[in-house]
């Protein structure tokens, strides 16, 4: 039922040619989250059998499946942001990206010490992204339960970046 589901969803992921530069293949999930089924299996499968007091979400359909993982759960949501959003930051992290240099941004007054967390994203592809959202978890003094991701690209090697984390991937190619 699970691995039917997933496989159905796997299908309403979208391939983009040339964005957001030429020759990235860039996969997008928003089909995927518009399909009720679809979304109930996703959010099911990304939380299954994980211990974890608070969902962290990255920007942006990371905020989408983590809210939505975190209240199937009964637990809290964060969302870790891109520069420039939050009115007061606690802790930042600047990371290499497939196309570029990033920032995530850690709001103030959300994450507590010693809390265990899931870390929630759409796709792990260099691994620049999750890697820098479990340093914002660890340099806060929390735990990470795991970093779950819908998709990952296997190629890229992302997970090397995230060494000594537990990865789950819902869909590889
Ligand atoms: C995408 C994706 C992940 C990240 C993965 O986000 O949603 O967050 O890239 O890449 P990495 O493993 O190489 O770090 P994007 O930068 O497109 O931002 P968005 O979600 O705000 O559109």
């Amino acid at each position: 039922q699970t691995d039917s589901a997933l496989r159905a969803a796997a299908e309403l992921v979208r391939e983009v040619p040339d964005f957001p530069e030429p020759g990235v293949l860039f996969r997008d999930i928003s089909p995927m989250l518009a399909d009720g089924p679809a979304l109930a299996a996703v959010v099911g499968a990304l939380g299954r059998d994980f211990r974890f007091d608070v969902v962290a979400g990255v920007e942006a359909r990371g905020f989408l499946l983590g809210a939505a993982v975190a209240q199937a759960a009964g637990t809290g949501v964060i969302g870790l942001r891109k520069p420039g959003k939050l009115p007061e930051v606690a802790d930042r992290v600047d990371y290499t990206l497939e196309y570029g240099r990033a920032t995530l941004e850690l709001p103030a007054g959300t994450l507590r010490a010693g809390q265990r967390v899931l870390v929630v994203d759409d796709v792990l592809a260099t691994g620049g992204t999750l890697g820098a959202a479990c340093r914002l978890v660890r340099q806060a003094g929390s735990d990470v339960a795991a970093a779950a991701v819908v998709l990952e690209l296997t190629a890229l090697e992302g997970r090397d970046k995230i060494a000594g984390e537990e990865i789950r991937a819902l869909l590889s190619v």
